[in-house]
């Protein structure tokens, strides 16, 4: 295994990108990354995509984006693991280079919601069929039965649910390219209108279009192409059942706790060491429990420690600098790759109003459906 680094990156503008097909904002985020690494050729390409042939009834993403982008006739393909695309892509390209099969690897992440599908529907086949979607169930329900029972467990309040949005949002605020650039405060939270109790508009991330791609290569030639190469210390991935019902708890998130363990024991370190992480507020619930499971907090105490500010921008642990899925967007497939990126701006002090000072490691996990898939990505400066 050769070690492997991440040399450019770039993004779209996230948002309602009505003026824009998939290929226009994939190519955009993949020509700003390809400029930024300053390569003249690309390798082989990962495309994480979770479902265009839904949203706008495009598949063989892959061959696609390579023609589109210019690339062809290099070997390509989209990777699918819901919500968790992006980041499944990454670590695919990590592979591939590691392995030694590329030099210089594309991954790419794109999703295009707004272009008039059944926006509820699609997200929902990521969920199981035969005993969630057929009885009704959506998303925001499954993260409110989730919420509903680490409320009752841990005694989390509506109020620290409302808190990771509150947060979010003030991240959200400082980051040009995020869909939602306002502050909220708690009380708007809460008084938003009802999606699924006790889960309001202002607690889910948004409907979302968007793109984002890195370059990686060997770290023996990083030096070459930038002047901060991040080294991707740790990738693993995780899965458990699709269906809540199967879990034997509804408030753990085993394939995230399985993906974080791997990596720290991949990149011999622990919670303690990372500076910022990038993680998935699909619902503001959803970043309690994850903050729980990638051990920066112990079990049922992530309402609180997030009221308490540790996980603001200048908290003991920055969660989601970036506005995270609920203000910066949530393209799904793109996502992780998102992530990525802003870890990538952070690690090399070119976050702007939202750096965080010092920042040397930074952690990034995605998460498909109500948590069947994880993967979690560690990123240092060497
Ligand atoms: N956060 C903040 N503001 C939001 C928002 C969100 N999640 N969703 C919509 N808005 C804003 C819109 O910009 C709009 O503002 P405006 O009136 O100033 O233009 C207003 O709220 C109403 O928007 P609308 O598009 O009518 O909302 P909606 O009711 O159709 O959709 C949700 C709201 C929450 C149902 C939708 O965003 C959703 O389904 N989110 C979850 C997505 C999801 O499940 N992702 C996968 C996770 S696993």
């Amino acid at each position: 295994m050769r070690d492997v680094a991440i040399i450019g990156c770039g993004m779209t503008k996230f948002g309602e990108l009505w003026d824009k097909s998939i290929r226009d904002i994939f190519v955009e985020a993949s020509l700003k990354a390809i400029a930024d690494a300053g390569v003249d050729h690309i390798d082989s390409m990962w495309v994480g995509n979770m479902t265009a042939g839904l949203f706008v009834g495009q598949e063989h993403i892959g061959a696609l984006m390579a023609d589109y982008l210019g690339v062809a006739p290099i070997p390509t393909v989209r990777v699918e693991s819901a919500c968790a695309s992006g980041g499944m892509a990454l670590r695919a390209g990590f592979i591939e280079v590691a392995s030694g099969m590329s030099d210089i690897v594309l991954v790419g992440g794109v999703e295009k919601m707004w272009d008039g599908a059944d926006v509820t529907y699609a997200l929902s086949t990521a969920s199981d069929q035969e005993y969630e979607v057929y009885h009704g169930v959506t998303f925001p329900g499954l993260y409110a039965m989730i919420a509903r029972a680490h409320m009752h467990r841990y005694g989390t309040t509506r109020e620290q649910l409302a808190q990771v949005a509150v947060k979010n949002h003030k991240n959200g605020a400082l980051n040009p390219n995020a869909q939602f650039q306002r502050e909220i405060k708690v009380e708007a939270v809460l008084n938003s209108t009802m999606v699924a109790d006790p889960l309001t508009l202002l607690d889910c991330s948004p409907v979302t279009d968007g793109a984002a791609a890195a370059i990686l290569c060997p770290l023996a030639a990083a030096k070459r192409y930038a002047d901060v190469p991040v080294r991707i210390l740790a990738s693993a991935a995780a899965t458990d059942s699709l269906a809540l019902h199967q879990r034997g708890d509804i408030t753990s998130l085993r394939a995230v706790k399985v993906s974080a363990e791997n990596a720290f024991k991949q990149a011999n370190l622990g919670p303690e060491r990372i500076d910022l992480a990038e993680v998935h507020d699909c619902f503001t619930i959803a970043e309690i429990c994850v903050i729980e499971e990638l051990g920066f907090v112990e079990k049922g105490k992530g309402g609180e420690f997030t009221e308490k500010g540790y996980t603001a921008l200048d908290g003991k642990i920055p969660i989601n600098p970036s506005g995270g899925l609920k203000a910066k967007g949530h393209p799904v497939g793109a996502t992780g790759v998102a992530q990525v990126v802003e870890v990538v701006e952070q690690l090399r002090g070119q976050a702007g109003k939202r750096q965080v000072k010092g920042a040397k490691v930074g952690l990034t996990q995605n998460m498909g459906g109500s948590g069947a898939s994880s993967v979690v990505h560690i990123l240092g400066v060497v």
